[in-house]
């Protein structure tokens, strides 16, 4: 049975009628339709409109087209070829299951509160999940940062060597995008977990549902405050598409320094044969598609953000079809960056840092030269004259071609009579990372507080799931 065709007195153009159908997509909805369906039948039975009865055979119905879809890859599910949508879809299910009776659960609602439901339950539930595979990935970088131990390796700015790091501390950085990621999830979840059910298809429900009890049902925290922007609100899904928009933003820079870490110029790591594909013309070659596809997803997710915005840009209140193209881009996204997480917790298990290599790297190249500087600040020299005097003196080195620590004291003591043999210890690489001695700084004892601490962090999230589940 059609769910509207009372007032038509011509049937559908068949292109059209296959265009403008959403179930290649929204099946995919199928279970928080069931839930979000038992909930308003529950409330239809205390509002006196179902008796009992006839509420047990519609739960048991919905029932049983869950659990056939669970049990039956080819179930109607895939192949249902008359289906507007997943809420049509469930309506024939169930009559086909109970009769007549299942088109009594479409009493007082409207498809446009049911997808608003089912949208924020599906949100929900990704982000459940984004957040566990968030919590493996920080994982993964902390026991690399733990595994690095004392090795060190220059830091950049502008892409040219800085100061040396230690690997951890370096890691770190990502640990932190991570856990920010996480918590922007975790604050997108809590803004939408709000129930729109008895929201009607604008005005509200044409029946008194009670709806404190519909969200309770469904473990929301409350039911959302006006039936208008209930029904024509996807604020939910642009911030959780924006959230993994940055999300991805992140482990594309990620994999962009891990590209250019892994050319043979910089030597930094080993690529995992695991997770990397040969050419078919060159026979040497090992290239880096994992992070490559990183990368290049990340334009994607960030394309679907846009699409999503642009689609709610200059929609009218309250619901529009227009808001049925939110779905896809909110989908790719969010599946996009699912496949990648586990992915990338693979990856960083089994890359292998060359430390040797980047320990060389990071005791070339004046990395030295803002310690050196401090050191005769510490002597009292205004910071401006430091500044200029290790200038001059890096250029001494340029001209002979070494390190500040190969230059002969004499030669420093004609720069100034400030240079002395201690100038020596601070070129030193261990007294260059111990100088940074200041929380979120990289001497060593700070990078072992930062790992205690992420892992913390990590345990918080940890047992914020457990909450959830
Ligand atoms: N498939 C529709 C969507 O995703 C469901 C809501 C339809 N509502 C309507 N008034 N036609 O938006």
């Amino acid at each position: 049975m059609k769910m509207w065709s009372g007032r038509f007195r011509q049937p559908l153009d068949p292109e059209f009628e296959a265009w403008q159908r959403s179930f290649g997509f929204d099946r995919r909805l199928l279970n928080y339709e069931l839930q979000a369906s038992a909930a308003h039948a529950k409330a239809l039975k205390n509002a006196g409109i179902l008796s009992a009865s006839e509420l047990i055979a519609i739960l048991q119905g919905l029932e049983k087209i869950g659990n056939d879809a669970s049990s039956d890859e080819r179930h109607a599910v895939a192949q249902d070829a008359a289906a507007e949508d997943i809420h049509h879809f469930v309506e024939k299910q169930l009559a086909e299951c109970i009769g007549d009776v299942a088109y009594k659960l479409h009493s007082g609602r409207s498809r446009n509160e049911q997808i608003a439901t089912d949208l924020r339950l599906f949100i929900r539930a990704a982000i459940d999940h984004l957040q566990s595979n968030l919590a493996e990935l920080c994982f993964a970088f902390v026991y690399g940062a733990e595994q690095a131990g004392a090795a060190a390796m220059p830091a950049y700015t502008h892409l040219q060597p800085a100061e040396p790091v230690l690997v951890g501390h370096w890691l770190l950085a990502y640990v932190e995008m991570f856990l920010r990621d996480a918590d922007r999830l975790a604050d997108c979840r809590k803004r939408l977990n709000l129930c729109p059910l008895g929201s009607g298809a604008v005005a509200g429900a044409t029946l008194p549902l009670d709806r404190i009890f519909m969200a309770e049902e469904l473990a929301f925290t409350a039911p959302t405050a006006n039936s208008i922007d209930a029904t024509s609100d996807r604020d939910f899904a642009v911030e959780f598409v924006n959230a993994l928009s940055l999300l991805a933003l992140h482990l594309s820079r990620w994999a962009e320094e891990m590209i250019i870490f892994s050319s043979l110029e910089f030597g930094f790591l080993q690529l995992p044969e695991s997770y990397s594909t040969g050419s078919s013309a060159m026979p040497q070659k090992k290239n880096p598609d994992l992070l490559e596809l990183v990368r290049g997803k990340c334009g994607r997710v960030i394309g679907n953000a846009t699409a999503l915005i642009i689609t709610m840009k200059g929609l009218p209140l309250a619901y529009n079809k227009d808001l049925q193209e939110t779905q896809q881009p909110l989908f790719d996204a969010a599946d996009t960056v699912m496949a990648m997480l586990p992915l990338i917790a693979g990856f960083m298990k089994a890359v292998e840092f060359d430390y040797a290599r980047m320990q060389d790297a990071a005791s070339a190249g004046f990395m030295n030269a803002w310690a050196a500087a401090t050191c005769l600040v510490k002597k009292n020299i205004p910071s401006r004259q430091a500044h200029e005097l290790i200038g001059k003196a890096v250029k001494l080195c340029i001209e002979k071609n070494c390190e500040l620590g190969d230059l002969p004291l004499d030669e420093l003591r004609e720069l100034s009579p400030a240079f002395d043999q201690d100038f020596y210890e601070c070129l030193k690489p261990q007294s260059v990372l111990a100088i940074h001695d200041v929380p979120g700084g990289t001497a060593p004892a700070r990078v072992r507080q930062g790992i205690a601490s992420a892992k913390k962090k990590i345990e918080a999230l940890r047992e914020e799931l457990h909450a959830h589940a």
